[in-house]
Parts: structure tokens; sequence; C-alpha cells
């Protein structure tokens, strides 16, 4: 079973990036982290972050012939695209969206997801621990379809 772990723009940042919010884990502790829980759960996961979203929605694309399903934090892409929820429809791949923060406790801007609609699953607000949640979701569909 392979999962890919998309990060969206800014997540390169974790760590230094607005700690109040998303903490003081860096991105690589957490794909570290990934990594591991994804063999210990008998997967293997791979990742992916762009600040872009051509290169987000390119990805998803050529996920679709490599990998069983995806994990992904699209940031403030979330809000926006069009582009990436179109994405994942034409995949066909089981998609989880995961929000280190609570989306629907912040502005109003954020209270609105292209993605959420197209989704297996949405975890949000539970820190870096929205990915391992995600991730377990997500093994656990694959494992029952
Ligand atoms: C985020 C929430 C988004 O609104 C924001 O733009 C991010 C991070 C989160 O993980 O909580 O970049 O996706």
């Amino acid at each position: 079973m392979k999962i890919l772990i998309i990060h969206g723009p800014n997540l390169n940042m974790l760590g230094k990036r607005e700690p109040d919010i998303y903490g003081a884990t860096t991105l690589e502790e957490i794909n570290n982290s990934l990594k591991k829980l994804a063999a210990d759960l008998g997967a293997e996961a791979a990742f992916f972050q762009s600040n872009s979203e051509g290169d987000i929605v390119s990805t998803i694309q050529d996920a679709m012939s490599e990998y069983d399903g995806i994990i992904i934090n699209p940031g403030a892409y979330t809000h926006t695209s069009v582009a990436i929820r179109d994405a994942i429809l034409s995949s066909g791949l089981p998609v989880v969206e995961a929000h280190i923060s609570n989306v629907y406790k912040r502005e109003d801007f954020r209270q609105k997801s292209y993605v959420s609609g197209v989704a297996l699953g949405v975890i949000s607000g539970f820190g870096v621990n929205s990915y391992f949640l995600g991730l377990k979701g997500l093994i656990e569909h694959l494992e029952n379809n």
C-alpha cells in the first residue's frame, strides 16, 4: 500500500511559521514520523511539498498510477483552488484533507474548503497529529475497501 503525502504552500516553514498556531515541529520531523507510522501500519509513505498550485495539480495527476491514496494539507489553496479539487476528482484516489489548525474556528475566509467536498474525510485542529490520524484513517479505509 503506497500513500502520497502532499504539503501545500508555506508548510515548508513549519517550526518557524506562526508557532502559536502551527507548533514547533518541522516538516522534516513530521515526515519522518509519518514514514515510521506508515511502516508500522504496513504501508509506504512518500512526500511532496510545493508552494506552487500547478505543481501540486501535476503531482496529483501523476499519483494515479503509483499510489493507493493521498493525504493532503493544501494550505491556503484549500480556500481558493478549484484546480486542486478537479485534480483530486479526476485522480479517482481516496484523499484525506488534513489541517494542523481548526480552520473552522479561524477567519471567515478559511471556513470554505474547495477540497472537503471531494475528500474521503477531513481532519482539522489536532496539531500535527491531524496528519497521523488522517494516515491511520486512510490506511484503514484502504484495507476495508
Ligand atoms: C492550514 C490552514 C490554512 O488555512 C492555512 O492557509 C495553512 C495551514 C493548516 O494546516 O491549519 O497554510 O492548512
